[in-house]
């Protein structure tokens, strides 16, 4: 789950829009992909979902996850879970179009953009230095941590940095044409991501915010959010793929808005000063993390955090916050979409490890289908603990 920028959305700059478009076979190959993936979790998962409730063991297994204090282990019961789905075609179907979409994303539009690649070059270069607005900082040398090196990232060739033109990829390919049907991943048929990043900023719970970063901001989708929604709030995020940051860069002044871009390990060091921001959002991003390193970052959050401020996650739910039969379809993106900690995440508590960190007023709840997105939200207390404090 990643970056969706509409071509016709009327808050890019003027002039900012390509005045070209992916050639006809282009725009179909991608269109195909949504229409299919859109029948697959609109049409097909419902009735695996029908199937699995009708099943025996289906049933038991569903009691059991609905337990309030269910016994044995999750990761057993999702086992057993799957092999009742894999007993019905239909499932099997509707995951076979899952991987087959997740894989012809990047088949069918990596041709699709390298027959326009002179066309985006100039429009990538039409954009001076001049006009970029904010600030980038490429200067740290930045280790890139194990977990993350050599993963294709939702089967991305090369991983986030693989392929010089993926901004474009995704913004003018995957973004317009298949994300934004939804259904794939934890997103929900019909669920427009833009709009549910615009409701999770609006889960801060103060009405202004001076200084707000994010950590893993990858192409600044979601601090365009934080933008429409706190116009006046100054707007800092890292990443570890400079590509990306390059491009988010880039696509902030498009859209006419600052941005402070690092590159570094937000789990490690995140280069920011001690007590320095007023709020914190994090978007899709603890899912791809191990949670040892989620727990690290979560303790480096809380030093740049000014007491009394706030942070705000949407992040896939946990396996205990949705049904069995979804449980089964959440916990297959970590064998079939590249996604190797999907699982660890998902199976572990981020409310405890904020608590692990220090933040109070921990809570967690769903602002849309099948429990997407998912929202936890805490905040730094307003005075720390003598034990904090020393
Ligand atoms: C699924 S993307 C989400 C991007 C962005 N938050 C959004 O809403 O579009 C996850 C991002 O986290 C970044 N990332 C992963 N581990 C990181 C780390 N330790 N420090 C900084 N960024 C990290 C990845 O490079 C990627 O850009």
């Amino acid at each position: 789950m990643t970056f969706l920028t509409n071509l016709d959305d009327t808050t890019l700059k003027a002039g900012t829009v390509p005045t070209f478009a992916l050639s006809q076979r282009g725009r179909a190959g991608m269109q195909l992909l949504g229409a299919v993936q859109k029948f697959s979790s609109g049409v097909l998962r419902p009735i695996a979902a029908e199937n699995f409730a009708a099943d025996k063991r289906g049933k038991a297994l569903s009691a059991e996850h609905e337990a309030a204090t269910p016994g044995g282990s999750a990761r057993d019961r999702i086992k057993a879970a799957r092999a009742v789905c894999e007993s019905d075609n239909v499932y099997r179907l509707e995951r076979f179009i899952q991987r087959w979409v997740a894989e012809e994303n990047f088949n069918r539009g990596i041709p699709a953009i390298e027959e326009r690649r002179a066309k985006f070059e100039a429009f990538n270069a039409a954009q001076g230095e001049t006009e970029l607005m904010g600030t980038l900082d490429l200067s740290k040398e930045v280790s890139v941590p194990k977990y993350y090196d050599r993963v294709e990232w939702h089967l991305e060739p090369g991983g986030w940095d693989g392929y010089d033109l993926y901004g474009a990829l995704f913004a003018y390919g995957v973004g317009p044409y298949v994300f934004s049907h939804g259904g794939y991943a934890a997103v929900g048929v019909g669920d427009d991501i833009t709009q549910q990043r615009a409701k999770t900023i609006r889960q801060f719970p103060k009405a202004s915010y001076g200084r707000i970063y994010e950590p893993g901001c990858g192409g600044v989708s979601t601090l365009k959010a934080v933008n429409s929604v706190f116009p006046d709030a100054e707007l800092h995020g890292s990443d570890l793929s400079p590509l990306l940051l390059k491009n988010g860069q880039k696509m902030a002044s498009r859209f006419g808005f600052p941005v402070h871009l690092k590159l570094a390990d937000a789990a490690h060091d995140t280069g920011e000063a001690d007590e320095s921001f007023d709020g914190v959002i994090t978007y899709a991003l603890h899912h791809e993390l191990p949670p040892k390193a989620n727990r690290e970052m979560f303790r480096e959050l809380f030093r740049i955090m000014k007491p009394g401020a706030d942070i705000v996650i949407s992040d896939p739910p946990p396996f205990r916050a949705v049904s069995m039969f979804h449980a089964v379809i959440l916990d297959w993106d970590t064998d079939h979409r590249e996604e190797p900690f999907f699982s660890a995440v998902l199976h572990d508590s981020l409310d405890a490890m904020l608590e692990e960190a220090g933040f109070v007023n921990v809570e967690s709840y769903a602002i849309g289908q099948d429990q997407y997105p998912w929202v936890t939200r805490a905040m730094k207390p307003e005075t720390l603990s003598p034990a904090e404090a020393a």
